[in-house]
Parts: structure tokens; sequence; C-alpha cells
């Protein structure tokens, strides 16, 4: 190969390496608080008594492993309320943060029986989760 052909290489590399630089810029995890983000993994052991989030192993309820915009009521051999099953809601994170600052007003009738969280919590275990998308 002719030696001249070399430095276009190395420009085109470096451009598109400057632009997987933008793309990442963008991603929206960036723009998640570390701080809130280390609050809400603190207080996910609050959760981790009931939901696996690493290994997809059914405790009292079903995994959160990428949870987010997942559909409620789908991991398979979970078995949910019928509440749950029936319900079309996706776990965006708006619907997530709702639902866990007050499970039985956000889902009547669905079996997670715990208090709802303050909203500032809620918000920082979903963040917390997000991060692990
Ligand atoms: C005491 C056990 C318990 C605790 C603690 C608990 N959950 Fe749950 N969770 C459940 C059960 C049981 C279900 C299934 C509910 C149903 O079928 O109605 C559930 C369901 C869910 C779902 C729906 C999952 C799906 O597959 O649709 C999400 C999301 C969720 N919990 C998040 C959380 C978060 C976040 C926390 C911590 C703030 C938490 N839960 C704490 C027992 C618990």
């Amino acid at each position: 190969m002719p030696n001249h052909a070399r430095p276009t290489l190395r420009i085109a590399a470096a451009a598109l390496s400057l632009l997987t630089l933008a793309a990442c810029k963008s991603e929206p995890e960036l723009a998640l608080d570390p701080l809130k983000v280390e609050r809400g993994r603190t207080l996910y052991t609050g959760c981790a008594a009931c939901h696996d989030n690493r290994r997809r192993e059914t405790l009292v309820g079903p995994h959160l492993v990428h949870v987010i915009d997942r559909k409620a009521g789908q991991v398979s051999g979970y078995d949910y309320s019928d509440a749950m099953r029936k319900s079309r809601l996706t776990w965006t994170p708006e619907n997530l943060r709702r639902f866990i600052e007050d499970p039985q007003g956000f889902l009547p009738g669905t079996n997670m029986a715990i208090d709802g969280l303050k909203p500032q919590d809620a918000a920082a275990i979903t963040d917390y989760l997000l991060s692990r998308e």
C-alpha cells in the first residue's frame, strides 16, 4: 500500500473516535446525578429482600433485571396478582417511581405489600435502576 494513504486513514480514525465521543455524550444515563444514583443503590437494599436485580432470581417478587421499559407482569413463571398481570403497564421511569411511592394507590390489588416511599427516595431508586440499564 502506498505510504501516502496512511495519514488519511489516521484522520478518518480520529474523526470516528470524535464522533463516538459525541454520541456517548448524548446518552441519557450521563444526565443522572451520581450522588442520587448512589443514594438509590443504598435504598435499593430495602427492595433487594424481595427483588433480585442481578441474576434474574425469583424471590418473593419477580427479578428487576432490565425493568425499565419492561412490560409489567411478564417475568415467566412468576405468579403475579391479576391486577399486575392485566395492568398493561410499562415500567417507564415515571410509572416505576409512582408505583413505589404508593403501590396500592397506583395499582389497586397489587400483591406488593409495602408502605409507599418518600418521593425523593422513590426518585433515587428509579435513577439507580435506570443507571443499571
Ligand atoms: C415485601 C416484598 C417486596 C418489597 C420489599 C418490594 N417489592 Fe416490589 N413486588 C413484590 C411483589 C410480591 C410483586 C408482585 C406484585 C403483583 O403481582 O401484584 C412486586 C412487583 C414489583 C414490580 C413489578 C415487576 C413486574 O415484573 O412487573 C416492580 C417494578 C417492583 N415490585 C419494584 C419494587 C421496588 C423498586 C422496591 C423497593 C422500593 C420493591 N419493589 C419492594 C414484593 C416486594
